[in-house]
C-alpha cells in the first residue's frame, strides 16, 4: 500500500496520480494505476444529481468509501469529509474516528486554509492524516471561477497553502487557480500540490473519474475527456432496447431449460 510518507517523497520528483472513485468498479481499476483515490464529495452532482455537495451526507460517503476501500489494494485511499461534518476540532475528530473506523480510509480531506489550522493541527496530532484543499472550495463559495487573479486573493491563497503545510497536512489540493499561482505555492510549501484546474507545476494531478470518461454534462475548461462514455453506454442501451422489442433477447443463449 501506497502511505502519506511515500506521497511525501514525490514532491518535485515523480508526478502523482490521483482519481476519484466512488463504487468497487471504479476503484478496481483506478487501483492499478493512481497513487491516491479519493472518495470525493463530488459524489452528491455526480451520482445523485445535486445540486452542490453541501447536500452530501456523511453516511452517504461512508458506504461509498467502504466499498471503495475494500476493492483497493495499493493505492492511497482519502476520504472527503462533508460539508459543516468539520466546523471546530472536536466535530472534525469525533467525524473523522468514526470515518476511519467504519470505511478503513488512510486519510481525510478537508477544504479550507487558515480559518482550519487548528482543526488540521488537532487531527494530525491524533494520528489521523490530513489532505488539504485550497483555491476554488465547492462546499463554501457560490462564485465558481478561477482563482488567483487578482492580488489580494493571490496572497491569501498562499497563505492558506503555506498554514495548511505547517500544519501537518501531507498534500494539498490545489483547484482552478491560475497557472503562476500554482506554481509559487508548489515551489513554496514541503507537501506535495495536487492540481484540478492548476496546470502541469502542481506535483500531481486529480480529475473526477466520471468528467475525464465523457459521463457528466457540463464540464469545467480543466477537464480533460478521454472519452465519451455517455455516448457508449446510450448505444448499448438502445440496442438492448429494440432486442427487446424484436424478441431477439433472451435468445437461446440466455434461457434455463
Ligand atoms: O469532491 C471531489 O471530487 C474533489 C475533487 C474535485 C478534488 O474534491
Amino acid at each position: 500500500m501506497i502511505s502519506t510518507k511515500k506521497i511525501l517523497k514525490k514532491k518535485s520528483n515523480t508526478p502523482i496520480v490521483c482519481l476519484t472513485a466512488y463504487s468497487q468498479n471504479i476503484a478496481k481499476i483506478a487501483d492499478k494505476y493512481c497513487d491516491i483515490i479519493l472518495v470525493g464529495d463530488s459524489l452528491g452532482m455526480v451520482l445523485y444529481g445535486m445540486r452542490t455537495t453541501r447536500d452530501v451526507k456523511i453516511d452517504t460517503m461512508i458506504v461509498h468509501a467502504k466499498a471503495v476501500k475494500n476493492f483497493t489494494k495499493k493505492s492511497l485511499v482519502v476520504f472527503d469529509m462533508p460539508y459543516k461534518t468539520y466546523e471546530n476540532k472536536f466535530l472534525a475528530y469525533k467525524n473523522a474516528k468514526r470515518v476511519m473506523k467504519l470505511t478503513k480510509c488512510d486519510a481525510i480531506k478537508l477544504e479550507g486554509g487558515v480559518k482550519i489550522v487548528n482543526i488540521i493541527k488537532h487531527l494530525v496530532k491524533k494520528g489521523i492524516p490530513v489532505m488539504g484543499h485550497i483555491g476554488l472550495l465547492p462546499q463554501t463559495t457560490n462564485n465558481f471561477k478561477v482563482k488567483g487573479i487578482n492580488l489580494n486573493q493571490r496572497k491569501q491563497i498562499l497563505k492558506d497553502a503555506l498554514a495548511i503545510s505547517k500544519a501537518g497536512a501531507f498534500a494539498i489540493v490545489i483547484e482552478c487557480v491560475v497557472e503562476n499561482l500554482a506554481k509559487e505555492i508548489t515551489k513554496n510549501v514541503s507537501i506535495p500540490t495536487i492540481g484540478i484546474g492548476a496546470s502541469k507545476y502542481c506535483d500531481g494531478q486529480i480529475l473526477v473519474t466520471e468528467d475525464m470518461l465523457g459521463l457528466s454534462n457540463s464540464l469545467p475548461k480543466f477537464v480533460k475527456q478521454y472519452g465519451n462514455l455517455n455516448k457508449v453506454i446510450e448505444k448499448y442501451v438502445k440496442k438492448y432496447a429494440k432486442d427487446v422489442k424484436m424478441k431477439r433477447f433472451p435468445s437461446h443463449k440466455n434461457i434455463y431449460k
